[in-house]
């Protein structure tokens, strides 16, 4: 099963360049240039009234991503939605879940969770008139320099239950960025709903990737970015869940998450929309939302369930390589951060190297090997199923056999 053929591969000195970097920046679909072209049609041609005709009116047309994007969320369509971006729709959904009282102030999130997640939680904290120092708890190792360190779900259950009563929320990520550890998200929600505390996760490296299944575990919320697994493109339209449970809360409300069949009236009043769709605030950005649909439509296609099979194939035939290449040369050359158990990742390997990961990263990249360095020595290698091969991996591992033949 191969769908690279749908995707545009970036050249190096003439060749198909071995793209592990979907982690950060998905392939172009081929077919996203015509999705946009059609929109950047209707609005030559039709202009405003392009709003109301159909096929794909652009008053609805957030509705076409709704339902792939409740498969690969596990979640009912009236629960997600494709609107803003990460970091604004993780403070939108801070406005409404997190409460903070004298008593239930505090935010438990992992230890060396993504930059903007942790500015949010902290400048949520103080907007809010608390202290980091006490209100933001992070699990993990204490080293702020040192690699994050692979959390068992007992240990994160433990964290929340030693601030049982003082916990508002938790937010977590599903994939980690830097180790790719696939948290549990079930177990971790059910763990914050026993003290009373909400659960919400960023899905930026679990969407597309892993399996999810958002709506039976009780999640209260959760947000995500497309521009990566989702092939949505840079700075592509963010997306969201509020599971269906959540009723009344208040929101920093915007005209787009009014009722539709009032909005147009244009009353003083704010009357929510049903579900998720009541946390947008602006105008839909249509032309990123055509680019997503592009890259969704292909998502439907393949069928996830395939997708996750040829996944943990690939991520395994990579590990299996990464390790023959340390018995080759007797010793731990490279660490594998990431967990071995398939559960427990997705397509990501986080690898780590003795000497320096710099340099062996500028080595890869420069022969074709596209993938990123994050610090402190971690190299992020992401064979990702809809356009990474087997053969792929083979070349990949040729290259790295070859830095190691020559230093
Ligand atoms: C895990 C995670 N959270 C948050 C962000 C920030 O996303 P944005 O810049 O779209 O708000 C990123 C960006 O890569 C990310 O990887």
């Amino acid at each position: 099963m191969s769908f690279r053929h749908l995707f545009h591969i970036p050249q190096q000195n003439g060749k198909d360049v071995i793209y592990f970097c979907g982690n950060s920046l998905g392939l172009q679909p081929k077919q996203t240039s015509a999705y946009i072209q059609e929109v950047l049609l209707q609005w030559q041609k039709n202009a405003v009234e392009a709003h109301f005709m159909s096929p794909n009116a652009w008053l609805h047309y957030h509705t076409l991503s709704q339902p792939i994007l409740a498969q690969l969320t596990g979640a009912n369509p009236s629960e997600v939605v494709a609107t803003g971006t990460l970091t604004a729709n993780l403070h939108f959904l801070l406005a409404t879940f997190y409460r903070p009282t004298q008593n239930r102030y505090k935010i438990l999130c992992e230890k060396g969770a993504f930059p903007s997640d942790r500015y949010a939680l902290v400048s949520q904290i103080q907007w809010h008139g608390f202290s980091p120092e006490n209100a933001l708890i992070e699990v993990g190792n204490t080293d702020n320099n040192a690699i994050p360190n692979i959390l068992s779900t007992s240990q994160i259950e433990d964290a929340i239950e030693k601030h049982a009563d003082s916990i508002a929320l938790i937010l977590f990520a599903g994939v980690q960025y830097a180790t790719g550890q696939y948290f549990d998200i079930q177990a971790i929600t059910r763990k914050a709903h026993s003290v009373g505390a909400y659960a919400g996760f960023d899905l930026a490296h679990a969407i597309g990737n892993v399996p999810l299944r958002l709506h039976d575990w009780q999640v209260d919320f959760a947000c995500w970015c497309s521009y990566k697994y989702l092939n949505a493109g840079p700075g592509g339209v963010g997306g969201l869940f509020v599971h269906q449970n959540t009723h009344l809360k208040p929101r920093l409300a915007g005209w787009w998450g009014h009722d539709l069949s009032t909005r147009f009236a244009m009353p003083a009043d704010f009357i929510p929309e049903q579900g998720a769709q009541a946390w947008q605030v602006s105008n839909a950005p249509v032309l990123q939302l055509a680019a997503l649909q592009a890259s969704l439509d292909i998502f439907h296609q393949v069928g996830f369930d395939n997708l996750l099979q040829k996944s943990r194939q690939l991520t395994a035939y990579l590990q299996e390589k990464i390790i023959s290449l340390n018995q080759k040369y007797q010793t731990d050359l490279i660490r594998i951060i990431t967990p071995l158990h398939p559960n427990q990742r997705g397509c990501q390997l986080s690898i780590s190297v003795n000497q320096n990961a710099k340099k062996l990263h500028e080595y890869l990249n420069s022969n074709g090997v596209i993938c990123d360095w994050r610090e402190p020595n971690i190299i992020r290698l992401t064979p990702v199923p809809l356009y990474n091969s087997f053969e792929d991996i083979d070349q990949a591992y040729q290259i790295l056999d070859s830095y190691y033949q020559q230093i």
